[in-house]
């Protein structure tokens, strides 16, 4: 069958020929590719700095933002049937008994880095017709969210940062630990820095819980992205326009900031600005570059003084999962339209160069196989 992979010792990108997988163990499911999200992490493991095929393998099929639905199931499958829609998450456990974390599924947090990635390191991904994967990795999405699902995987990088968010926070009496979630933000406030995807559908779970939510990206307003971010009760503050300062200024105190723009520059410098027992997530992986000036001394004072914390967060358990289907439901219920303008073209499998190699804009583009 067809796949999208890389070849680095050729340093290629193509369409490649890849045996289709079947069932061989009694939990496995088999399935067929819907849709598959493009996302940075693909474009950057086609510059060949970034992800590794599998062991015994010369490519790596790409993608890891999937969204399938089940052909076949294993023998001890019971939660799955075929015709049902699903999402694979991406981490898979290190082998390692003294790992506690990937013994305890909780892979995200491995302790000793031999976890894999599909689509990433070292395990195959989903750019292809048909894959197979356990029924522990999958999650189930209701039929009303076909349209948006391939949003799920994204969405978890929101849902793991958050989940972080409520337990670093848990140092200070931030919230009413009673509050349902979608009341935590209430009289919070929040900057999104980024209005890619993984920004704005961080802008949406904010929102969605009572934070009132400021996306800071570049363009200049108005644009097809300050448009979307306002239609859902975000603000939207041009970089070119606005300073960090100004930035800063308008919002007051920021209890939170959440980075989607893996760009160090604007990054640290946001941290600058961030408010008084503040928490601020990075989810931004840039690739290395030069060193760059920041306010350190500043932001170490700012730390220290304001009692803040810094957290990293890669993604993510099956509650994250579990959370991004569930947000998705808030999202379709609030605001269908925005919902489905962050997914910005569906393509085919044909045009991967396009969209891993080129440079073609717009939020989430899609690789569609039906
Ligand atoms: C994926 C994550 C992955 C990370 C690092 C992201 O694009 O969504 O699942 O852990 O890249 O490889
Ligand atoms: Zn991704």
């Amino acid at each position: 069958m067809r796949a999208v992979g890389i070849v680095p010792g050729q340093r290629e990108v193509r369409i490649l020929e890849h045996t289709a997988p079947g069932i061989t163990r009694s939990n496995d499911v088999k399935v067929r590719s819907l849709e598959v999200g493009v996302c940075g992490t693909d474009k950057e493991i086609c510059t060949f700095v970034y992800g590794s095929p599998p062991e015994g393998f010369d490519y790596l099929v790409l993608g890891h933002e999937s969204l399938g639905q089940v052909v076949e199931v294993g023998s001890d499958v019971s939660t799955f049937k075929p015709g049902d829609l699903v999402v694979p998450s991406v981490r898979r456990p290190c082998p390692h008994d003294h790992c506690f974390s990937c013994r305890d599924d909780k892979q995200d947090f491995c302790f000793t880095g031999d976890f894999t990635e599909r689509g990433i390191k070292m395990t195959h991904g989903f750019m292809t017709e048909y894959y197979v994967d356990e029924d522990r990795y999958l999650t189930y999405v209701p039929p009303a969210l076909r349209d948006v699902a391939v949003l799920v995987e994204p969405l978890t990088v929101v849902e793991k940062g958050l989940a972080q968010v409520w337990q670093v926070q848990k140092r200070l009496p931030w919230v009413d630990d009673r509050l349902p979630e979608e009341k935590r933000g209430r009289d919070k406030k929040a900057v999104v820095i980024g209005a890619g995807a993984i920004g704005i559908l961080g802008a949406m779970a904010l929102v969605a819980r009572g934070f009132e939510t400021w996306v800071y990206s570049r363009s200049k307003k108005p644009n097809s992205k300050s448009r979307l971010v306002e239609s859902f009760g975000a603000r939207y503050v041009s970089s070119e326009s606005a300073t960090v300062d100004q930035l800063a200024e308008e919002i007051g105190n920021i209890d939170l900031v959440y980075e989607a723009v893996g760009k160090a520059k604007v990054a640290y410098d946001v941290l600058r600005v961030l408010g008084l027992n503040g928490v601020y997530v990075f989810t931004g992986i840039p690739s290395p570059k030069p060193s760059i000036e920041i306010d350190a001394d500043i932001i170490m004072r700012n730390l220290v003084l304001k009692n803040q914390a810094v957290v990293g967060t890669v993604n993510a358990d099956a509650a994250a999962f579990t959370a991004a289907i569930h947000d998705l439901g808030v999202f379709m219920k609030h605001w269908p339209e925005s919902l489905r303008g962050v997914i910005s073209g569906r393509y085919r499998i044909e045009d991967y160069r396009d969209l891993l190699l080129g440079e073609k804009g717009g939020i989430k583009n899609v690789i569609s196989f039906v």
